[in-house]
């Protein structure tokens, strides 16, 4: 595996390749990997000739200091696992890299009301940051396919809206939720939980199970309501468990044919914030 720090490094590799015909699959990340993000390496190595990752935890997604200071960083464990798993390139920028004084790239596009909910009502500013570093980052790799979970699903659909906004001419492949043994969605949060709370963490896992079996005869309202009671348990602080369209992630009144459901969590597990998902229909 290639390590490449400099933009302008990685583009003249790339250049090589592509005038070579190679088809380009890229994985961005924020480290701290896992096998969720491994999964979505493993994915594109399946349908590209070559597989670029980038790790950077880019500051302007953070919406609190804190969680910025304390997010995890494991970069030769990283190194370690990516070369494992067969990724060709990782590209470790430093912030100057990405955001070079004197380049704007602020994003100026109206997400309609996709960032307003959910994590974007809870998350001031934060999907600003995510499409921000994720069409630099296009901009500086232009892979043909790139590879997001579903994990982050308000994520993966405001880049898909944005990659179809701008005419980005990528191919956006979302990728299944990885889940730990009891069912907890892994994160690279995860391992600040402190042990018992990792444990009970399974409960949004169950609560989303649930959820399924309850759309058959009851209202997303209804659900939600019962949703946030089921994850009240003690040390748990629900943020929000909503049952929202898939495609326009606004709320919906009852189920509809053709129309898919999500069920979209976020909780506060003592210190730590974690978000799950899952298809009800
Ligand atoms: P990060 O949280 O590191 O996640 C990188 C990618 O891994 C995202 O597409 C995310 O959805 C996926 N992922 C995380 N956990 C997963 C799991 N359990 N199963 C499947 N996929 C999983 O998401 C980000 O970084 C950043 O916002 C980023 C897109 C890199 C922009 O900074």
């Amino acid at each position: 595996m290639l390590l490449f720090k400099k933009e302008s490094d990685l583009r003249i590799y790339l250049q090589q390749k592509k005038e070579k015909k190679a088809l380009i699959g890229f994985v961005p990340t924020m480290g701290a990997l896992h096998n969720g993000h491994l999964s979505l390496i493993r994915e594109a190595r399946r349908e590209t000739d070559m597989v670029v990752c980038s790790i950077f935890v880019n500051p302007t997604q953070f919406n609190e200091q804190k969680d910025l200071d304390t997010y995890p960083r494991t970069p030769h464990k990283d190194i370690e696992l990516l070369s494992r798993v067969g990724c060709d390139v990782l590209f470790m920028p430093g912030a100057d890299e990405i955001y070079p004084p004197g380049l704007n790239t602020r994003i100026d596009l109206d997400f309609k009301s996709l960032d307003k909910v959910m994590e974007g009502a809870f998350r001031p500013g934060h999907f600003e940051g995510v499409a921000q570093v994720v069409k630099r980052l296009l901009d500086i790799v232009e892979p043909d396919g790139l590879y997001m979970g579903q994990k982050d699903f308000q994520q993966l659909t405001i880049i898909g809206y944005m990659i179809d906004q701008l005419g980005i001419p990528t191919k956006l492949v979302s990728c299944p939720i990885i889940r730990e043994e009891n069912g907890l969605a892994m994160s690279s949060r995860n391992v600040r939980l402190e042990k018992g709370l990792r444990k009970r963490a399974v409960v949004i896992y169950q609560t989303l199970l649930q959820a399924k079996d309850w759309i058959q005869e009851m209202s997303p309202r209804e659900i939600e309501e019962k949703a946030l009671k089921a994850l009240a348990i003690p040390g748990f602080r629900p943020e929000y468990f909503k049952v929202v369209d898939a495609r326009t992630l606004q709320e919906v009144d009852q189920l509809e044919k053709d129309h898919p459901l999500v069920a979209c969590a976020a909780v506060w597990a003592g210190e730590v914030r974690l978000i799950d998902n899952m298809f009800l229909s």
